[in-house]
């Protein structure tokens, strides 16, 4: 990190830090009061031996003492006092920013789209908003008032020295180099040693989750012998690099200690000397040795926070480049607010598209959607037919050509009121943790009871909703009641029923049911479609034989358009993939029972 670099982090986590300084001035008032009653007990020693050397026990003497003993209570009392408002006061800030930076990483995460995330592992980017804002905590609580508070003590500290003796302070100096090299060994091989045991750590974490989320496929392929090596070979990692730290740990500590205990023998010999000499009081010989460890720990410490304070600047700038991360679709200066309903007209012209890796998914797609018309994208799997109904929520921009809504560039109006008119059943369904009735308000926060049932209702959840052991209360989701994929489905058209918007997008809706629920949304879908204009892509075609218009993708581009009865009359791929249809479900084709459901859902 560069010098100018640094001086910006450090502007930029002082600038969170801003609305705490009250209590971060109060703890640095605190840490430097510290420093002060550190330096005033040896005094207070030092005058306690300077007046008993010669000293005769009279009634003097007698208030003397008590004054001192006094003295040094209130001193201690003090620093009780001053240690509590310089530890908690700072942590105060320290904590207050990292929640403040927390807060504000998960808001800018969210504002940044689809793209961004394309390449991104979620482990990596849970780990920034979590483990790089503690770094915060670790600058505002510790490194910056570490690096404060021990530059003022050796400060002080060297003061009395030298103007108690300045020879022996001088000759006190002769260690610093030792303990300065020992702290760097420390900080050169003790410390990555400690990052090499988090990263083994880490490592052993995500094998663990990755193990106990893929438990079925494990027990399923009877991999667990292997699979239990693996683990194992991780723990044994871990433990193997725990202990290298800790064997580092335990050859540099002594050395640490060992040159900074050189100072004792330092006073011991020339000191000695100079008391001997008459040259120096007994009391200063004396306040040498107590002031020795307030003199040799500033030093120690020194390099330590100097090395902490990087270690959280770095962190701090992972999280300063990740906020400078501009969201790729956004609202354009001036965009459009859509106050009402849209009509719901969509217009694509040449639009081409691709993701950030990999080659050209769409090209040159020209396709027109009446309002209240239903059209259907059907094609081969991978084509990208989810790629194109992504494109009309902006999920990702087009790269070339334009969308338009009743006649406007989506790219003009503003993001979230587009998208207020959008109801969309992905092809994934996701649950949150939560129960039913939070996911399918989800769709629309705002509704009653009443309207959240008629919703579940229309999607034919109602009826298995009621047979959960709390019905709309059930707690689903990776904590929860497993639902079966058709109930999942469900639950996601329920939320799309609810948000009662003019475009309604299905993908896949119908994918994983049986046969028959797929008649019972179909039929949900029917009266939902009502008024509303749908783009609908299924693979099962038998779905959307009904649709105004089936648009058949191909190698990138729209090889057909027409109604179920234009199309069948060509020799096309659309014909082609029904026939395979037919060939592969015979039976449902024929059953004429399923053929009167389906007419009647049509009709
Ligand atoms: N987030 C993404 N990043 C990069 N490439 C992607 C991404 N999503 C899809 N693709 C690629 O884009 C192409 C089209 O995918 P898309 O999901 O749109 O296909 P699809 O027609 O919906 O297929 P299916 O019928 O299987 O759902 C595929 O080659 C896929 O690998
Ligand atoms: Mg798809």
């Amino acid at each position: 990190m560069g010098e100018c670099c640094r001086v910006k982090t450090l502007l930029f986590v002082l600038g969170y830090a801003r609305r705490y300084m009250t209590s971060m001035v109060v703890a640095i008032i605190a840490m430097i009061g510290l420093v002060g009653v550190q330096l005033t007990a040896p005094a207070i020693i030092r005058e306690l031996v300077a007046a008993v050397e010669g000293g005769v026990w009279d009634q003097g003497a007698m208030d003397f003492v008590l004054r001192l003993a006094l003295l040094i209570l209130a001193v201690y009392a003090g620093r009780a006092v001053l240690r509590f408002f310089s530890s908690y006061m700072s942590h105060v800030a320290g904590w207050n920013v990292v929640a403040d930076v927390r807060r504000r990483i998960y808001e800018h995460l969210q504002g940044l789209s689809l793209r961004f995330y394309e390449d991104k592992q979620t482990g990596e980017l849970m780990s920034r908003t979590i483990n790089d804002s503690d770094m915060f905590e670790r600058l505002i609580a510790h490194a910056v008032p570490g690096v404060l508070v021990n530059a003022l003590m050796l400060i002080g500290v060297t003061l009395v020295l030298v103007s108690m003796n300045w020879r022996l302070s001088l000759l006190t100096l002769i260690p610093i180099p030792l303990i300065v090299l020992a702290m760097r060994g420390f900080a050169r091989y003790v410390r990555p040693a400690f990052r090499q045991r988090q990263q083994e750590l880490a490592d052993l974490n995500a094998t663990l989750a990755d193990n106990l989320s893929g438990i079925r496929e494990i027990k399923a392929f009877v991999r667990e012998g292997t699979e239990a090596l693996r683990v194992s070979d991780h723990i044994d990692r871990y433990r193997d690099s725990m202990l290298r730290a800790l064997r580092l740990m335990a050859t540099f500590e002594p050395f640490v200690e060992f040159s900074s205990s050189l100072g004792t023998i330092v006073v011991i010999y020339f000191g000695g000397r100079l008391a001997f000499q008459q040259v120096l009081p007994i009391a200063d010989l004396v306040a040498f040795f107590l002031y020795l460890e307030l003199f040799y720990q500033p030093v120690r410490n020194l390099s330590a926070v100097w090395e902490q304070f990087q270690e959280s600047l770095a962190g701090a700038d992972r999280v300063a480049e990740m906020l400078d991360e501009e969201p790729e679709v956004k609202d354009q200066q001036g965009a459009i607010r859509l106050k009402e309903r849209a009509g719901g007209e969509l217009m694509l012209r040449d639009v081409s598209f691709h993701y950030s890796r990999g080659e050209e998914v769409l090209e040159g797609i020209n396709l027109h959607i009446p309002q209240n018309s239903v059209v259907a994208l059907v094609g081969p799997t991978g084509v990208g037919k989810t790629t194109l109904a992504s494109l009309i929520p902006r999920f990702y921009d087009v790269c070339e050509g334009c969308i338009e809504l009743d006649g406007r560039d989506i790219r003009t109006l503003e993001l979230e009121s587009l998208r207020r008119q959008i109801a969309i059943v992905l092809q994934d369904v996701f649950l949150f943790h939560g129960t039913v009735r939070e996911n399918i308000l989800f769709g629309r926060p705002g509704a009653t009871e009443a309207e959240m049932i008629e919703a579940a209702k229309i999607a034919n959840a109602h009826a298995f909703i009621e047979q959960l052991s709390d019905g709309y209360d059930t707690v689903i989701g990776e904590r929860g009641v497993k639902l079966s994929g058709g109930q999942k489905q469900r639950l996601s058209i329920a939320r799309a029923v609810l948000k009662d918007a003019p475009i309604l997008i299905l993908d896949e809706a119908t994918s994983s049911v049986d046969t028959e629920t797929e008649l019972l949304i179909q039929e949900a879908l029917e009266r939902l479609m009502v008024g509303r204009t749908t783009l609908i892509i299924a693979h099962r075609l038998s779905t959307i034989r009904k649709a105004d218009m089936i648009v058949v993708l191909e190698g990138r581009r729209i090889v057909e358009m027409g109604n179920h009865q234009q199309l069948m009359a060509r020799d096309g791929l659309y014909r082609h993939l029904n026939e395979v249809q037919a060939r592969i479900e015979p039976l449902q084709e024929d059953e004429g029972e399923s053929r009167d459901l389906r007419r009647s859902a049509f009709n």
